[in-house]
């Protein structure tokens, strides 16, 4: 069995900026979440500047890479736009996810079999600026073979359907899913490749993701912004934080 090691937690930010957005004020500020989220035991801080730039600004990347003391997780679509932005900035990390105006969120995972010549030459500047390339992928062999032959560094399985499964209640494709995204984490980490996870996490999802023992990373965004509604950041962080301990201790 593969060792378990430490988990990090990504808090994504990009919801604080959602609700700025909505009044066009300057609060409340994502850096400032970005700074608490830190001393709330975060390990790094994702930020996803769309094309449409409906949440996370430029002023946003910024400023967070100037005041930030732990990693950033850039996303961003496969975009010539979206690459000369991480080359001017070199995050330590660039996740490359799928991207349509339309959608509300993040609704699947880059299809790397398909691309794979375009995005393997995307990436490699990227990989040389010193970025840790990750791809946002569903739990599937196909695009997780894709993925460690163009020459990720990294993926990132999407849990959203997992997470879907268990909200609506159909709990053996909940259970489906989780077999799949159990599967897959091995299959990749087997390749070599490093696992990270994420997309609709909550405290009821997260312990059984966080088991595994190959992720080496969570990103969470969307339900810890909303708890912090009613917790503050702080509180809303360190339960989560908690909880993948727990998961991982078990
Ligand atoms: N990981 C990736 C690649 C994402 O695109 C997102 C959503 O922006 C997340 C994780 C976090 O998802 P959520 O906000 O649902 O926790």
């Amino acid at each position: 069995m593969t060792p378990r090691s430490p988990l990090r937690l990504g808090v994504n930010i990009d919801h604080v900026a959602t609700v700025r957005n909505a009044r066009g004020s300057a609060y409340p500020d994502p850096l400032r979440a970005a700074k608490l989220a830190q001393k709330a035991g975060a390990d790094g801080i994702t930020a996803h500047l769309r094309e449409d730039r409906r949440h996370i600004s430029d002023a946003d990347i910024d400023g967070l890479m100037s005041v930030l003391d732990i990693p950033l997780n850039f996303e961003m679509a496969a975009t010539a736009e979206m690459q000369s932005i991480a080359l001017r900035y070199k995050p330590h990390a660039v996740c490359l996810v799928p991207e349509k105006r339309e959608e509300r969120t993040t609704e699947g995972g880059l299809e790397v079999a398909r691309e794979e010549n375009r995005l393997a030459h995307f990436i490699a500047p990227l990989a040389e600026a010193g970025c840790r390339v990750s791809i946002f992928i569903a739990a599937d062999a196909r695009q997780i073979e894709a993925a460690h032959r163009i020459g990720a560094a990294v993926i990132e399985l999407h849990t959203g359907a997992y997470c879907d499964a268990h909200a609506e209640g159909r709990l053996t494709e909940r259970d489906e899913e989780l077999a799949r995204l159990r599967e897959m984490s091995a299959y990749a980490h087997s390749l070599g490749l490093e696992v990270h996870a994420g997309h609709g996490l909550t405290y009821d999802t997260v312990k059984p993701i966080a088991a595994f023992p190959e992720v080496k990373e969570l990103n969470i965004g969307h339900f810890l912004i909303g708890e912090a509604i009613f917790l503050g950041l702080e509180p809303a962080i360190g339960h989560m934080r908690q909880l993948m301990d727990e998961a991982r201790a078990e």
